[in-house]
């Protein structure tokens, strides 16, 4: 892979002149002073610099049209479909105003990461990205800020820092949600509970923040014991082949089981049905899909934390907020319900 040393190299070569020296160091995701240093200064830096958050909205305020590109990481289960949908019909609310278009990354970081370029080449106004994982991410973003285009980071983030690399992350609180069903379980169980855990992709954050969250206040409980745990990648099928092998190795002993999203958690249900476990088994997991929540009021599912998907409205939102010159927050919080027997069946059109 091409590093600083590299291109300053080339530099010296003569091989590249001082816009392309810059413009490569942008994408590395090198800072401007370390390229400054080795330029000397010069007007073309002071360019380079005003490049920032602030600068590239205060070029874009003067524009009446956008382009806005969304780059979506999957789409593999409801959850991603309600999120595509959600973005696709707001932005098309919105034609005389914003051109939109989107792709899909098909579970592909690498993909993710040239479809991001894809958006760059295109010289759209305006990137919205939903990462899969969080560190491939960074370089994307990277070069979006290295061409000026402004990013918003909606549902998952990348590595970066909000309001620096990128303009803010739009998205759930998921260590939160991770200590909500934790909580749950803690409140709603006696005795020893032997469990298992369904992870999200790995290196996806709320894969990473769910299971921290959910740590941070059951690993305070010596009465619960975590059997095993493993990566579903967010998918029914993922999450049923896993809890096929759990059940297999520990069968009857599983009291409980924490899972990363409704999907798996629905993989989980079928897998204990078709294992002929009738034994109360505690399930908690996050997402808040409409036949999940159903499945709270039939008490097949004790506690479901939503994790609402349907992220057009607040994305147009921040957008046009920060065209209109106002300070975007860092994080811009989504709030989401908590699911149990007592209130599911009143909240089941909250769901998606
Ligand atoms: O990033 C949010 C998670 O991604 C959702 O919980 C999951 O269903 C989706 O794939």
């Amino acid at each position: 892979m091409v590093q600083f040393n590299d291109l300053e190299d080339l530099l010296k070569r003569g091989n590249l002149n001082r816009g392309e020296f810059i413009r490569a160091a942008g994408m590395l995701g090198v800072s401007l002073s370390a390229v400054g240093a080795v330029l000397n200064g010069g007007a073309d830096i002071v360019e380079a610099a005003t490049c920032g958050p602030a600068a590239m909205r205060s070029r874009l305020t003067k524009k009446a049209h956008f382009k806005v590109g969304f780059a979506q990481s999957e789409l593999t289960n409801p959850w991603r479909t309600a999120e595509t949908n959600s973005m696709q019909s707001v932005f098309q609310q919105h034609k005389n105003r914003f051109s939109y278009s989107w792709n899909n990354a098909y579970s592909s970081t690498n993909k993710q990461v040239s479809n991001v370029e894809d958006f760059i080449a295109q010289k759209v106004d305006i990137i919205v990205v939903t990462p899969l994982q969080q560190d491939p991410l960074r370089a994307a973003t990277a070069k979006a800020l290295a061409a000026c285009i402004p990013v918003f980071e909606i549902d998952r983030e990348s590595s970066g820092k909000a309001g620096t690399d990128f303009v803010t992350f739009i998205g759930s609180d998921f260590v939160g949600q991770g200590k909500k069903v934790a909580r749950w379980m803690v409140a709603n169980t006696k005795g020893p509970i032997n469990y298992v855990e369904l992870y999200g992709t790995t290196g996806a954050t709320p894969a990473i923040l769910r299971r921290k969250g959910f740590h941070d206040v059951i690993d305070k409980q010596s009465r619960f014991h975590l059997l095993a745990g493993q990566d579903g990648n967010f998918t029914l099928a993922g999450g049923k082949q896993v809890m096929q092998n759990f059940i297999s190795k520990y069968g009857q002993k599983i009291d409980m089981v924490y899972s990363h999203n409704d999907d798996m958690a629905f993989g989980a249900l079928q897998a204990l049905k078709s294992a002929g476990i009738t034994k109360k088994v505690f399930i908690g997991t996050i997402d808040g899909q409409k036949k999940m929540i159903q499945d709270v009021a039939a008490g097949l599912v004790s506690v479901c934390v939503q994790s609402d998907p349907r992220f057009g409205p607040i994305t147009f939102q921040t957008i046009n907020n920060y065209l209109a010159g106002q300070k975007i927050p860092q994080w811009v919080v989504v709030h989401d319900h908590t699911y149990i027997k007592q209130n599911a069946a009143s909240l089941v059109n909250t769901g998606f």
